[in-house]
């Protein structure tokens, strides 16, 4: 089958109609589903409109402190709708300024779908370096035991992009496959500090992720890959933790996200077999498999 080119400008949108054979990446690997979002067009103003909210959620949930003996290690995270808002032609996930009592205020998006199954993520975002906070670029697993109305969630399968505000430089970038043992967590350079819009990127594959930064490889993690179908998510929060976020901050916090444009498979546990579709629409048109660049 011939290829055509189509240079994914993050500016441009993107045409589905054209692709429903699906999207070969520069590593040659095929993907039937994509996810395309320029939080820099003009029709992004508001996070209710439905281009956002037919593929985001914005997160409204809140978890409690943890103690360990006498002493709070965590402070319990709030993350509230109102703290994920575009400004500055950029989606900003903001974690409010602590006043010194109650939960710290966060800002979390997920995607709707929850059957995502490998895939190459890409997203390109800034962070502000005040100190006390965590911003995140993860894939994360949604418990759906072949139910989508029953939706856990589960710490242990997560792959994470995370900048951490404390960090002394503003080069280091932290990639992990939950859970954290040995080998499943390292600390990179950046080609350019987080301060600055950086290209992030994960792809990940059956049997190892691999994490990129302004198109240069930083990383490969073969221990822990996840195989589970979930969400991919941007957050920024802190928890107070000493040994991670640190904070609270006492200024607010921001991730500043230009785009995100993501190329992926699904899993067919769910109901509605999504890759059947995906091979009954494909021979139903037979245009070619799009080529994606890097
Ligand atoms: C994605 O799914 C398609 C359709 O089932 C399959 O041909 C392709 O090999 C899968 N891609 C990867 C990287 O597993
Ligand atoms: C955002 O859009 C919703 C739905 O169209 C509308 O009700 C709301 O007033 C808008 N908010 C702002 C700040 O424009
Ligand atoms: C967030 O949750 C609270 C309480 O659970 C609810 O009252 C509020 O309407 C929710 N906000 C949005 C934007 O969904
Ligand atoms: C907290 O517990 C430790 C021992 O576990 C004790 O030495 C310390 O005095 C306690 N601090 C307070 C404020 O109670
Ligand atoms: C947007 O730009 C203005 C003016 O430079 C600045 O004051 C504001 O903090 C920016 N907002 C964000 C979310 O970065
Ligand atoms: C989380 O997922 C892991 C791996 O699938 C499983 O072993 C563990 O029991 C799960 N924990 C919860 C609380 O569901």
């Amino acid at each position: 089958m011939l290829l055509i080119f189509i240079v994914f400008s993050l500016a441009s949108q993107l045409s589905q109609a054209i692709c429903e054979c699906g999207y070969k990446t520069a590593n040659g690997l095929l993907w039937t589903h994509t996810l395309n979002s320029d939080f820099t067009a003009p029709s992004m103003t508001n996070v209710t409109y439905s281009s956002f909210s037919s593929q985001w959620t914005i997160s409204n949930w809140s978890n409690g402190n943890v103690a360990a003996g006498n002493r709070t290690v965590t402070i319990g995270r709030q993350f509230l709708p109102q703290n994920v808002y575009f400004q500055n032609k950029s989606l900003n996930l903001k974690v409010s300024a602590y006043t010194g009592r109650g939960k710290i205020l966060c800002g979390e998006i997920s995607t709707v779908r929850a059957d995502i199954l490998y895939g190459s993520f890409r997203s390109t975002f800034k962070v502000q370096p005040v100190s006390g906070a965590c911003a995140g670029f993860f894939y994360y697993y949604v418990w759906i035991n072949n139910n989508p109305e029953l939706i856990g969630q589960n710490d242990t399968q997560e792959i994470d992009v995370e900048i951490l505000t404390k960090d002394p430089t503003t080069r280091a970038v932290h990639y992990t496959q939950q859970p954290i043992v040995r080998g499943s967590q390292f600390t990179n350079v950046l080609p350019n500090p987080w301060t600055n819009f950086v290209r992030y990127r994960f792809d990940w594959l059956p049997k190892s992720s691999t994490f990129f930064a302004d198109g240069q490889r930083e990383r490969t993690i073969r221990v822990n890959t996840e195989h589970t179908p979930g969400t991919v998510k941007l957050n920024m929060w802190s928890n107070g933790n000493t040994l991670w976020s640190a904070g609270p901050p006492t200024q607010d916090a921001i991730m500043s996200v230009q785009n995100t444009c993501f190329f992926f498979n699904v899993s067919e546990d769910l109901k509605n077999l999504p890759t059947s579709e995906f091979n009954t629409a494909c021979s139903a048109h037979r245009v070619p498999v799009c080529k994606v660049l890097d």
